[in-house]
């Protein structure tokens, strides 16, 4: 696996794609793990023992062991479109990555995915066990809102308000917890419960659990940015279709790649009985999906010209990535 000092895998995208997305990609990945790591370590408390040392270990494992950084990278570069300082687009972006490894860590968990491996290390539960992991997730859960809530993010507190209420309703009931509880029903778990049925409703599980993080961390570029209705309308079609496919190509890279590659464990989702397109079409017409949905992506940012190229290149990178 490649990876720099700072342990971030970024650099994994380089052979495939256009150089200077994988540049800026790489730029956004160290600036979060920089930001990230600044954060954990300067959560100001009156007394020492109120930072115990075991919870901030394992947050620290949970967000400073690699990842691509794409959520953040997604909110920098739209926040790029409106203007907006990259100081007040990073804070935001690790707001975003703070609620994306928390995720990470809790789907990890025996009671839910259960695995060892997540970006080429043990998970959270087998670096540390079980009590700590899902404190630490919530504990990061909690560190995202801290963070949207500071001036640095924002210095107008309805702006910062709006983007907490977004960050809220696309990790929650309606969004990623929300499509998580689905993802597991899928497998069949609750008599009480039963699984989703069709293309429609798996692909409304994929849009909660995966589709409405990434689309805010589009979003969140356009709140910071104050942009019109019509332009964050079209980075919101944008963020959506870049969310859907981002989850196709998940289960694709489960059904076709390999661990060492992922950095996690491959071949898992069938024997789960997850709900996947790629298990109810079959790889193929899910590989179909994927492709329009990249076009939706691309053709949703034609109001901003040459601007968006960049984000073009993200919306093709998230089709064509190997981990
Ligand atoms: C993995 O997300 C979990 C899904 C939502 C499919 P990423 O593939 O973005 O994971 P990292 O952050 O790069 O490890
Ligand atoms: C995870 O989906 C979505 C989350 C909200 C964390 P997966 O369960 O497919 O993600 P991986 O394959 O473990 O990264
Ligand atoms: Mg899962
Ligand atoms: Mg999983
Ligand atoms: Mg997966």
């Amino acid at each position: 696996m490649n990876r720099s000092a700072d342990g971030s895998r970024g650099q994994d995208a380089r052979p495939q794609d256009a150089p200077e997305f994988s540049a800026r990609l790489h730029a956004v990945a160290n600036d979060i793990a920089k930001l990230l790591s600044g954060l954990l370590d300067g959560q100001a408390l009156p007394q020492e023992r109120m930072r115990p040392a075991r919870l901030v270990a394992a947050m620290r494992h949970a967000v400073l062991n690699g990842g691509k950084r794409l959520r953040p990278f997604l909110t920098v570069e739209t926040a790029s479109l409106f203007g907006v300082p990259r100081g007040q687009s990073l804070m935001a972006g690790a707001a975003i990555e703070c609620i994306h490894c928390y995720s990470l860590v809790h789907d990890d968990l025996p009671a839910m995915d259960n695995d060892d491996l997540r970006r080429g290390q043990p998970t959270a539960h087998k670096a540390f066990d079980e009590a700590t992991a899902i404190l630490a997730g919530d504990a990061l859960l909690t560190l995202a809102f801290d963070i949207l809530a500071r001036p640095q993010t924002h210095p107008d507190p309805g702006v910062r308000s709006e983007m907490v209420l977004g960050l809220a309703r696309a990790a929650g009931l309606g969004g990623m917890v929300g499509g998580q509880m689905l993802d597991l029903a899928a497998e069949g778990r609750f008599a009480d419960f039963p699984p989703p049925k069709d293309a429609g409703a798996i692909a409304t599980l994929q849009a909660m659990k995966t589709g409405a993080l990434i689309r805010f961390a589009c979003v969140a570029g356009a709140i910071l940015g104050r942009a019109q209705p019509a332009q964050r309308e079209a980075v919101e079609t944008y963020g959506a279709a870049v969310g859907e496919a981002f989850q196709i190509a998940d289960d694709l890279l489960d059904l076709t790649g390999d661990t060492a590659t992922l950095g996690k464990a491959a071949h898992k989702d069938d024997a789960a009985g997850k709900a996947t397109l790629v298990g109810f079409w079959g790889p193929d017409r899910a590989r179909q999906r994927l492709n329009g949905l990249i076009e939706d992506a691309v053709a949703a940012l034609s109001l901003f010209g040459e601007r968006a190229l960049l984000l073009a290149e993200a919306a093709r990178f998230v089709a064509k990535r190997r981990s």
